[in-house]
């Protein structure tokens, strides 16, 4: 198959070699407040905190051709017309690299003898994107040439920005200084932000207005000005304003340009917006920005802290196997990738468009599962911010937005399965960091401080939600639906463009919106699978009696699904809301869906009736392919009313049968429970990205992250992957693999070692800080079994159990487990 590049797991950067990749492989610059998307040929935009309320730069989602709209750098040598990263111009270059590493990009072109290097990346505590542009003459002969940039301002509300033209196409602002180029639409009135576009050296002209620069019949890839050889020195009015410099440029033979670049976000107090004129803007703290990253030396000091911070972070979990692969995953890109979605949710990537969705309840939440380790205090302020959104019955905002923090009534709530997810985001903070202090922490309820309770009240009314809401069989109610969006036993509908969703449907009207008989397996078994997490917590906090009660409902849900809920050789899915089964050998098709499964396995239900090992034979025979597991099987081949959304989808995509890489995490997780690690395994190989680069053809999206799905065995395009970065399958399969088949995982006392490996394995090493100490971990296998540990000795003293303790002292401790 095609090879489009490799990894550089030195550098931890993965090196594109082809510019037309399956689809635009991209990066993320900026972990805090800043963020910008960067494809491999310098396509995408930028964003301060908040994708769709304030957009920095344009971006055309869903345009032809794709990936319009960046930060392009247009070289005009003698008639020759080219871009370093190929696109928008795609003049044939002589040597093309774009190399992705960790919160930085350096796309690398050459043309005729002159090299350009372009190095993207948003700087610790820094709210803007620094461009280092390093141009050196290759050749023998002097050259010159003309060098302009560009980038195209967004008016900050990015779903406004392109459908309100009526109004936009006359608010547009800018101001120019020099070299630098200031974005002020709105800040007159009520915006106290501005942007800004500038260069570290003079400049021969600029453009502002965009079809002055481009044209208004040409495109990104043959911009009028490039093409005429000059700058207009065009003043945007209204329409659409840019931001472009020109520069002419002559390198003696071997001679380099360096130029730094910042497209940098600035917020002014009311006070301060303007000069004394009232119409200039203040730009003292723009000037300050820039100053920061003006010349080459401090680009690189910038540079060097961005890569020390990841270094930093990386060094927290490390193991060394004998799969490169797995090394590669576990160190480098997968916790690259669960950074990333703890930072964005769902909210901005190529499949999202930033508009759509903000920050997820229940993804955020599962997000924190794969992050928390990295940086404990981030996760805590999440936390807080998450459970803020909730409402005083358990129920909670389905989303929220960055900016505002507050939940977004558009899409309510009612989700059946969001609050569990916050009992075990909560559980793995406090079993990372330590601090029961969380939980008597004031926290609102619907962002209302009047209505604020102690964390634990939140964490109380969570599992207490579900034991409310119990439907016929004692099973939970699914509501407008559980972690599948789209299987809808209340919100169906026959009307297109209805959500299935946040519809009503006449039906349940009277009923509070969705169904009473309507139940959700999946959520009991999730129920089954965090409450102990709860109840972990309230015998710490010597809460018996409160405990025993938790402790009892759990049970009770066991109980309810081993009567109504096991089909024999497999856990339902659901009832719908006429009582019908769903996921059952008894149904025509979608007899059998993977969600409830791993949860229920890993809870232990029916396992004194071997319902474990069977469900999970199931789930081989008939969920299992080359490229991962189907979420359902068969595939839906006709439109299921009462399921809503699910069998909208052709079979074999997204929830109907696709490889919903999300949920193979949870089949991994309870394949190695049960101690099977060749098969939980098998199950990490087929999706963990890396091991599908040699199919990148096929699997078109990034090899170094997971995507949400990848077409399923009913799909033309079988093993064919999409909705890359922004998924919840980065912070599961991180847990699968680190916490399950790896076995190190952080606990309320200790660390504990209780690897589930392949039997091949001769063990593995690893390094894990926490709690201030750091562990030397060796796990030996010499009788080549997957788990089960024989001994477990900690700087050379045996230990009982399997759990390392905490050290308060701090310092370096040898763990050497032996598996037998
Ligand atoms: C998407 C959503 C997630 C949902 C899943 C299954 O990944 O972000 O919230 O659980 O789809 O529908
Ligand atoms: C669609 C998607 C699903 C997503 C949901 C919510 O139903 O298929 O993955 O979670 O929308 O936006």
């Amino acid at each position: 198959m095609k090879s489009f590049g490799h990894f550089d797991d030195v550098r931890k950067e993965y090196v594109i070699q082809s510019p037309q990749t399956p689809y635009p492989w991209i990066n993320y610059l900026g972990t805090q407040a800043f963020f910008s998307l960067i494809s491999n040929t310098a396509g995408g935009y930028s964003f301060y905190k908040d994708a769709r309320l304030r957009r920095i730069t344009r971006y055309r989602y869903n345009n032809v051709p794709i990936d319009m709209g960046g930060r392009y750098f247009y070289i005009s040598d003698n008639g020759t017309v080219w871009n370093p990263g190929w696109s928008p111009v795609k003049t044939a270059l002589d040597f093309y690299e774009c190399r992705h590493g960790m919160g930085y990009t350096v796309i690398t072109g050459k043309k005729n003898d002159l090299k350009a290097e372009a190095t993207f990346f948003v700087p610790q505590n820094y709210d803007g994107e620094v461009q280092q542009l390093v141009l050196t003459n290759e050749g023998s002969a002097a050259k010159s040439f003309k060098l302009f940039s560009f980038a195209e301002w967004c008016l900050w509300d990015a779903q406004d920005d392109c459908t309100n033209f009526q109004r936009n196409f006359s608010t547009g602002r800018v101001e120019v200084e020099g070299s630098t180029i200031y974005h002020k639409t709105e800040y007159r009135d009520r915006r106290d932000h501005f942007a800004f576009y500038t260069v570290n050296d003079t400049i021969d002209g600029y453009d502002t207005d965009r079809d002055a620069f481009i044209g208004l019949y040409n495109g990104f890839g043959d911009p009028q000005a490039v093409a005429n050889g000059k700058a207009s020195n065009s003043f945007a009015d209204g329409w659409s304003p840019i931001a472009s410099h020109y520069k002419e440029i002559t390198l003696k033979p071997g001679e380099s340009k360096t130029l730094v670049f910042i497209l940098g976000y600035v917020e002014m107090p009311a006070d301060k917006k303007f000069e004394a004129d009232g119409v200039t803007i203040n730009k003292e703290k723009a000037h300050a920005m820039i100053e920061k990253y003006n010349t080459p030396e401090k680009v690189a000091a910038g540079l060097a802290e961005l890569k020390a911070a990841w270094d930093k972070l990386l060094g927290i979990f490390n193991v060394n196997t004998s799969d490169d692969k797995v090394n590669r995953m576990v160190n480098i890109w997968n916790q690259y990738q669960c950074m990333v979605t703890f930072n964005l949710s769902r909210s901005a990537s190529y499949f999202e468009s930033g508009i759509g969705r903000g920050m997820g309840f229940r993804d955020s939440n599962q997000d924190i599962l794969g992050f928390v380790h990295q940086i404990p205090d981030r996760a805590r302020e999440r936390l807080i911010d998450l459970a803020s959104t909730q409402l005083e019955d358990g129920g909670c905002y389905h989303q929220y937005q960055p900016l505002t923090k507050k939940g977004n009534s558009d899409i309510g709530g009612d989700f059946s399965d969001d609050p569990l997810w916050m009992i075990l985001s909560v559980g793995a903070y406090i079993k990372e960091s330590g601090d029961w202090g969380i939980l008597d922490q004031l926290v609102p309820y619907d962002n209302d401080e009047s209505k604020a309770k102690p964390m634990l009240h939140h964490l109380d009314v969570s599992f207490y939600h579900i034991v409310n809401n119990l439907g016929p069989h004692g099973l939970p109610l699914a509501m407008r639906a559980d972690w599948n969006d789209c299987l809808n036993l209340s919100c169906y509908s026959d009307k297109p463009g209805e959500s299935f969703q946040t519809y009503t449907n006449p039906k349940f009207a009277a009923e509070g919106g969705y169904s009473k008989v309507a139940e959700s397996v999946m959520v009991a078994a999730l129920f089954t699978y965090a409450g102990p997490t709860y109840v972990g917590i309230l015998k710490h906090l010597g809460k018996d009696a409160e405990a025993a009660k938790a402790q009892a409902e759990i049970d009770k849900m066991k109980e309810n699904v081993m009567k109504s809920a096991f089909d024999g050789e497999w856990f339902l899915r659901a009832y719908d809301s006429t009582g019908a089964k769903v996921g059952s050998k008894e149904c025509e098709e979608g007899k059998i869906f993977i969600e409830p499964q791993g949860f229920a396995v890993m809870s232990e239900i029916g396992k004194d009736q071997g319902a474990d090992i069977k469900t999970l034979d199931s789930i081989d025979k008939y969920l299992n392919t080359k490229y991962g597991l189907v979420l359902n099987n068969p595939a839906f081949s006709k439109y299921y009313i009462q399921y809503g959304e699910i069998s909208t989808y052709p079979g074999g995509y997204k929830e109907n049968a696709g490889i919903f890489t999300h949920n193979n995490a949870w089949i991994i997780c309870a394949e190695a429970y049960a101690g099977r690690g060749d098969k939980a395994f098998e199950y990490y190989s087929k999706i963990a990205p890396a091991f599908n680069e040699d199919i990148s053809d096929l699997h078109k999206t990034e090899p170094y992250v997971y995507g949400q799905m990848i077409a399923g065995k009913d799909a033309s395009r079988f093993g064919e992957g999409k909705n890359s970065w922004l998924t919840g399958t980065a912070a599961w399969n991180f847990v699968a693999i680190s916490q399950y088949i790896l076995g190190i995982s952080a606990d309320f006392d200790g660390l504990k070692v209780d690897p589930s490996i392949p039997k091949a394995w001769d063990g593995f090493t690893a390094t894990r800080k926490f709690r201030g100490a750091t562990y030397n971990i060796t796990v030996k296998n010499p009788d080549h079994v997957s788990k089960g540990i024989k001994s477990l000795t900690v700087d050379g003293k045996a230990v009982e159990g399997n759990v390392v303790p905490v050290f308060s002292v701090g310092g370096d401790h040898e763990v050497i487990a032996v598996l037998g």
